[in-house]
């Protein structure tokens, strides 16, 4: 697929889950979505209004920690699926008290690149986060007021049920459909399917996109209220 056209499906894909969690029907997919239809959306970075072009893949960990530090107060945070673990490091810088839960072990990057700053900082070899060396399972979020699965698999689905139980916000970025116990409907794409889900649970769904190339679309899921 050319960058141009994955763009252009997730922009009608965003503006399709925008309508899907404010119940208004579909338009027009392949108009441009007005800035303004979007503006009202809080945390959304701006995309096309601002001038510059969408980030790096690899820098998608330090947009979601900003996210997340702009609409939430510190507490305890589980990064479920978390990999090497840079978010919740930078969480862990950030004053959370954070936690990779993940089945695969993994070490903290060297570095990365602090974007505010512009420049690399250098992780030290004796830096480490806390790890849950496990699947994600539902008796793990008690530990937690906060769940982050960020282009993680096999935990999308049990990570909704999990906030419709508990009560818990839970900020999903879904990308692959692995080893989830829910399929979308025949021409649904994943996110559609799993708001659709959240939706159906009585759950708030308020969708953001992070200013990186690639699937960059999130869903804040919370209690309703
Ligand atoms: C594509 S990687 C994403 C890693 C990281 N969040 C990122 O954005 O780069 C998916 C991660 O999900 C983990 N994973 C697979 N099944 C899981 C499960 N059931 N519960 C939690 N994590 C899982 C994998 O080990 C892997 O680290």
């Amino acid at each position: 697929m050319t960058k141009r056209k994955h763009k252009r499906e997730n922009a009608q894909l965003f503006q399709a889950l925008t309508q899907q969690t404010q119940g208004t029907p579909p338009t027009d997919h392949d108009a441009p979505i007005p800035d303004q239809a979007l503006a009202h959306l809080p945390g959304l970075t701006p995309l096309s209004s601002s001038g510059s072009l969408p980030k790096m893949k690899k820098f998608r960990f330090q947009l979601m920690h900003e996210w997340i530090l702009h609409r939430l107060p510190p507490g305890r945070v589980a990064d479920v699926g978390g990999g090497k673990g840079l978010l919740a490091y930078l969480l862990q810088q950030s004053g959370w008290q954070a936690t990779v839960v993940d089945p695969v072990a993994q070490v903290l990057p060297e570095k990365y690149k602090d974007l505010n700053l512009n420049r690399r900082v250098k992780i030290g070899a004796a830096e480490s986060v806390p790890h849950i060396t496990q699947p994600f399972a539902p008796a793990i979020a008690e530990d937690f007021d906060l769940l982050v699965s960020m282009h993680a698999h096999g935990c999308n689905v049990e990570l909704i049920d999990v906030a419709a139980i508990s009560g818990k916000p839970i900020i999903l970025l879904p990308c692959c459909i692995i080893d989830e116990p829910l399929l979308p409907a025949p021409g649904q794409h994943w996110i559609a399917c799993l708001v659709e889900y959240a939706l159906a649970k009585n759950l708030t769904v308020e969708p953001f996109r992070l200013n990186f190339r690639g699937q960059n679309i999130g869903l804040f899921i919370h209690a309703a209220g």
